[in-house]
């Protein structure tokens, strides 16, 4: 049975720096969630608590309903992925992968079976008798995967397996990992600071900023309802520009930006006026069709300025009113620099943030 884990109200001091600060979120059973954040976000220290490396100066981890403070790394049942991989150089693929079956004891008889299933799901299998210096970084990587998993353990934790893989290789692996942690319903705790990998591979994303958490949903909601400018601009790309709004009625505002007057249809913004931001993705944009009824559409007018083909789409720079829009659109349209063009933006795609 997978287990839930929650924390609550951790802070985690070093020296008078506070690293973490009242840190609280359940993770249900069997999730796979990531803790995405900048660099020095304290990523890496939470990761640590759970495992049971660090002790927290103020509040509790719970696996299920048990407090596990006081209960050491080696009997929490958690197993750790690193992005060094941490393989031994001199030790077999084998041996490697072993290394945690021995260290928990595990009767040797059981060691052969375990070690070849473990091996066999990350696509091993015929590798037992290398060395790490003689496998790719994608198979070391597995190695380190493989080694985590043979130990069974209840939760996984992951810090940036794959900080060390080229683009291509992290995709994949990605992949395997995710499919991997389904198959075995392993709660996972995976920390990244690439925001694609997130969107890409999570159940639920808790993003974080200097040592708290500042929204914990799902990807789709995270990207999609940003809950404040820093995270609308650290997923994704962004326009990100200062409004003032009044609400027309229900869910319906009208804004004053540099982009001109614009409506936005946005559940959660919570005041009926005053100043604010509007965030409007540069996919949400898109060129007015030549007849097209855009009367439920907000229309603003720009110049291209630059275009920029990207294989599956065009990225644009279009000054609205002297102010810059990015825009991406389907790399089917046919856009001359210089052109002046009319542009639709759906009110239901401005999100309203607070200033
Ligand atoms: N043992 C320590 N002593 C002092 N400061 C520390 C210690 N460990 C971490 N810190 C500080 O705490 C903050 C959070 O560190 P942490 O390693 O958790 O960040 P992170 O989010 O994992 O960053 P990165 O993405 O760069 O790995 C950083 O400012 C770091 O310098
Ligand atoms: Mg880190």
């Amino acid at each position: 049975m997978a287990l839930g884990l929650s924390l609550k109200n951790i802070t985690k001091t070093f020296g008078d720096f506070k690293a973490l600060s009242e840190v609280s979120f359940d993770i249900p059973p069997g999730q796979f969630v990531t803790l995405l954040g900048p660099s020095g976000c304290g990523k890496t220290t939470l990761l640590r608590i759970i495992a049971g490396f660090l002790e927290p100066d103020e509040g509790e981890v719970l696996f299920d309903q048990t407090v596990m403070n006081d209960i050491p790394p080696n009997k929490r049942n958690t197993a750790m992925c690193f992005q060094s991989y941490a393989l031994f150089p001199h030790k077999t693929v084998y041996e490697n992968i072993r290394f945690g079956l021995r260290m928990r004891k595990v009767p040797q008889e059981e060691h052969h079976p375990r070690i070849e299933e473990a091996m066999a799901m990350v696509n091993l299998t015929g590798l037992e008798h290398r060395k790490p210096y003689e496998l790719s970084g994608g198979q070391q990587q597995r190695v380190a995967l493989a080694r985590s998993v043979v130990v069974r353990p209840e939760i996984l934790l992951f810090d940036e397996p794959l900080s060390n893989l080229d683009a291509k290789l992290r995709e994949k692996v990605r992949v395997e990992i995710r499919d991997l942690q389904k198959k075995l319903g392993i709660t996972t705790i995976y920390v990244t600071h690439d925001q694609a990998e997130a969107l890409a591979i999570s159940d639920l994303i808790v993003a974080m900023k200097s040592g708290t958490i500042l929204q914990n949903s799902h990807p789709r909601t995270i990207y999609d309802q940003p809950s404040s400018k820093f995270i609308a601009d650290f997923i994704g790309s962004a326009n990100i520009v200062p409004c003032t709004v009044k609400r027309l009625g229900g869910s319906l505002f009208s804004t004053e930006s540099p982009y001109g007057t614009l409506r936005a249809e946005d559940q959660d913004f919570p005041r009926d006026q005053g100043e604010a931001f509007l965030c409007i993705r540069p996919e949400d944009v898109r060129p007015a069709l030549a007849g097209e009824d855009t009367s439920a559409m907000n229309l603003v007018n720009g110049v291209v300025e630059n275009s920029v083909y990207m294989g599956s789409m065009l990225d644009l720079r279009v000054t609205v009113k002297d102010h810059f829009l990015q825009v991406n659109v389907s790399k089917d349209y046919l856009i001359t620099v210089g052109a002046r063009i009319d542009f639709t933006i759906p009110p239901a795609k401005i999100r309203l943030l607070e200033s």
